[in-house]
């Protein structure tokens, strides 16, 4: 079987620039995509070279990526575009594979959650030969390159994927110092990486794995072993002279964050959230009409659901990335009325005031332009 080869950078450079004289009002590189999706520069895409199980609802996607893709730093998350039952949605993944892998793929690896309908679609329906369009990688969650450090991760569920591209990259780099890791999940079975990460235990001299089972085996009742400052002491003595990263469940971020700020070392502790925190919405709001003006919309709300959902449970398709309040893409302008943001409980109401539709809800009647 022959395989395309991709056109070397500065000849690609040279003729897209001249072939887009004469493909306007497209692009050269829309016709490009016809040949090779991995080769357009108006869009980034990857293509899905391989799926694996993981566990039973966890999947790992690995990824091909196309022209102008940026390496990614240990930790850190791209956004993904899914296409699902003819309509458009974006998430955002971390990536799960090393920066230091040779051949220039990447994995995501993704849980399917109950009501998920995206997650669901990731780990049931994705398969080898499709082609999604795909972000930069980004997020502030890494390891520093020069300070020597020696982490404690502490995860849970899926809260292991950045932790897990941080290890291998270690193990690549053959820099691997002290390291504990506490890692949560329901049953042996249910943990993501488990075969490798026990692997890494029994061969890596500097790790030490520590897995916590929170159900009992063949029940569905949970056991008593949740996080506490007595687990950590008895797991990680030195836990005040590490830097710790975390990812995992809001209640055990919570956790975790009393712990360190009691300690009075807030800053050794990095966590990484896989969505917004919101504060407690007063039981006397209420919610009102919304209104997306330019969509000609209108659909009643109440006080806790965020705009984004209310928008695409009224059968919209509005712009959206991470969910979770960080990247901007859902912003949009407050006509009039009344929204409140989830995460501070702040109350915007000035017209023209900005909205980031995926953290805030309606407080009142509110018009977007949207
Ligand atoms: S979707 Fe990213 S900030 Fe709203």
């Amino acid at each position: 079987m022959q395989t395309q080869q991709p056109p070397s950078r500065s000849f690609r450079n040279q003729l897209i620039r001249i072939t887009d004289w004469f493909a306007f009002p497209l692009r050269a590189s829309h016709y490009v995509e016809l040949v090779n999706p991995l080769w357009t520069t108006h869009k980034m895409q990857a293509q899905v070279v391989k799926v694996w199980d993981e566990t039973k609802d966890a999947r790992t996607i690995t990824l091909k990526p196309g022209t102008n893709w940026r390496l990614h730093r240990a930790g850190q998350h791209i956004r993904i575009g899914i296409p699902v039952e003819g309509r458009h949605y974006t998430r955002t993944y971390t990536i799960s594979s090393a920066p230091e892998r040779s051949d220039g793929l990447f994995t995501i690896t993704v849980k399917a959650i109950d009501d998920g309908r995206v997650s669901r679609h990731i780990v049931r329906n994705i398969k080898v030969g499709d082609f999604l369009p795909v972000g930069l990688p980004q997020g502030d969650f890494y390891l520093p390159d020069a300070s020597p450090i020696q982490p404690l991760f502490i995860t849970a569920g899926s809260g292991i994927t950045p932790a897990m591209s941080m290890l291998r990259s270690l193990i690549a780099q053959h820099r691997m110092p002290s390291t504990e890791h506490i890692h949560f999940a329901p049953h042996e079975f249910d943990v993501i990486f488990g075969k490798e990460l026990r692997a890494m235990d029994a061969e890596q001299k500097y790790y030490h794995l520590h897995e916590v089972h929170t159900r009992k085996f063949g029940e569905d009742q949970h056991t008593d072993s949740h996080f506490s400052l007595e687990m950590l002491e008895q797991f990680c003595p030195d836990w005040r002279e590490r830097d710790c990263y975390a990812c995992g469940p809001a209640s055990l971020l919570s956790a975790l964050e009393s712990t360190w700020e009691e300690a009075g070392i807030s800053r050794r502790l990095h966590i990484e959230r896989f969505m917004a925190e919101f504060a407690e919405v007063p039981a006397d709001a209420t919610g009102g009409k919304v209104t997306f003006a330019r969509s000609g919309v209108e659909v009643d709300a109440d006080s806790q659901m965020n705009l984004l959902r209310v928008a695409e449970e009224a059968g919209m398709n509005p712009p959206h990335g991470c969910r979770m309040g960080i990247c901007h893409t859902c912003n949009t302008t407050l006509k009039s009325g009344c929204v409140r943001d989830l995460r501070s409980g702040e109350i915007l109401n000035e017209a023209g005031a900005i909205v980031q539709t995926c953290v805030c809800a309606a407080a009142g009647d509110c018009e977007l332009d949207l």
